[in-house]
């Protein structure tokens, strides 16, 4: 799809990307010749991804919880320690799970809101600093979820924190482009992932969500990998503060009005054809 040294010299820093879409992003990033930093909580789960997709000179594990201002600096600082410069802060990093809202504890909503809007703010925070005072150009790429905009029952906090994330892109997509700093946002329908689909997916419904997908399937990690390749590469300088949907039209599907009809049978098209035209006789 790509010359392969689309990202060629870009160094990018990815929350969360020893796992899931994280990783599939890292991987084709490294394809396209970047150099990675993936950064989370478990360790040993970072190297492990590290070595599975390349040398200590193209992948760094960062052991990291966003959630702390302090240790976001830290990381940051090893980063540039390794690889000398940062070019692109992707915000992936997540946490959710499924619940009636009444009986989530307080606790529970700081969970999930500390992991994905102060992640997302203390890492744009720092990175921003730093390239502003070193007056380098820079993007950043923030992964939300197509409920950031529409809301959606049962993950809560999860869509609160993610449409916090969005009106943050939007906000300083226009405060720091004067900076040279760039943000986007990619809005995800579902791409299965361990982390989603065993926190998100009630057994037994597999089938009911794949039916509600237009395209009656669910994403495949190199589509979604493509479009982050190319919202972070030089190609893309002009598009700012967007939020690209990638969702099979999914989300759309749910706010038509009249999308449910895909359940009539050819005759009670028949029908209601019938049922219209005599309608329209005067
Ligand atoms: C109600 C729950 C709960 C549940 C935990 N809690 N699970 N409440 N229903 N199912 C409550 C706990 O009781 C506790 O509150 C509080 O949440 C925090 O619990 P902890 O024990 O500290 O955390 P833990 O439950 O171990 O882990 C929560 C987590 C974990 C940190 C969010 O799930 C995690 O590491 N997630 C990272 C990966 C992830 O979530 N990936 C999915 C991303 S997908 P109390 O008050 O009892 O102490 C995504 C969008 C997908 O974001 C869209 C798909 C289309
Ligand atoms: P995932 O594999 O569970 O990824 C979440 C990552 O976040 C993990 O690697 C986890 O690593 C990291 N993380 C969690 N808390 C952290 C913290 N405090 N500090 C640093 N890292 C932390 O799930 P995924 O499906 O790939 O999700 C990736 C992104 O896509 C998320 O932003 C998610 O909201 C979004 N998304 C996914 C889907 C989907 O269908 N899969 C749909 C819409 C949006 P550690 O446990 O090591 O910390």
């Amino acid at each position: 799809m790509f010359q392969t040294d689309l990202l060629k010299d870009k160094t990018i820093f990815i929350t969360g990307g020893g796992t899931g879409l994280g990783k599939s992003m890292a991987r084709r990033f490294l394809e396209l010749e970047a150099r990675v930093i993936i950064a989370s909580r478990k360790f040993e789960a970072l190297e492990a991804t590290a070595k599975e997709l390349g040398s200590e000179h193209e992948i760094l594990p960062l052991e990291l919880d966003v959630r702390e201002y302090r240790d976001v600096e830290k990381a940051l600082a090893s980063a540039l320690g390794h690889f000398g410069s940062v070019d692109v802060l992707l915000n992936n990093a997540a946490g959710n799970f499924v619940s009636p809202t009444e009986a989530l504890s307080p606790r529970a909503f700081d969970v999930i809101v500390d992991i994905v809007l102060r992640g997302s703010y203390n890492t744009t925070l720092a990175f921003g600093k730093h390239w502003i005072s070193q007056k380098q150009g820079a993007r950043v790429l923030n992964i939300v979820t197509t409920y950031a905009s529409t809301g959606s029952g049962y993950v809560v906090p999860s869509a609160i924190a993610k449409s916090g994330v969005q009106t943050l892109t939007r906000s300083l997509a226009v405060e720091w482009a004067k900076y040279g700093i760039t943000m986007n946002a990619i809005a995800p329908g579902p791409f299965p992932t361990e982390g989603a689909w065993n926190r998100l997916l009630p057994p037994g419904l597999e089938k009911q969500f794949i039916d509600r997908i237009p395209l009656k399937r669910v994403g495949d990690h190199l589509e979604l990998a493509n479009l982050a390749a190319y919202l972070i590469s030089d190609q893309s300088q002009y598009i700012n503060g967007e939020v690209i949907t990638i969702d099979g039209g999914e989300w759309l599907k749910g706010a038509g009005e009249f999308n449910f009809l895909d359940v009539l049978t050819a005759e009670e098209w028949q029908a209601m054809e019938q049922q219209v035209r005599k309608a329209n006789k005067k």
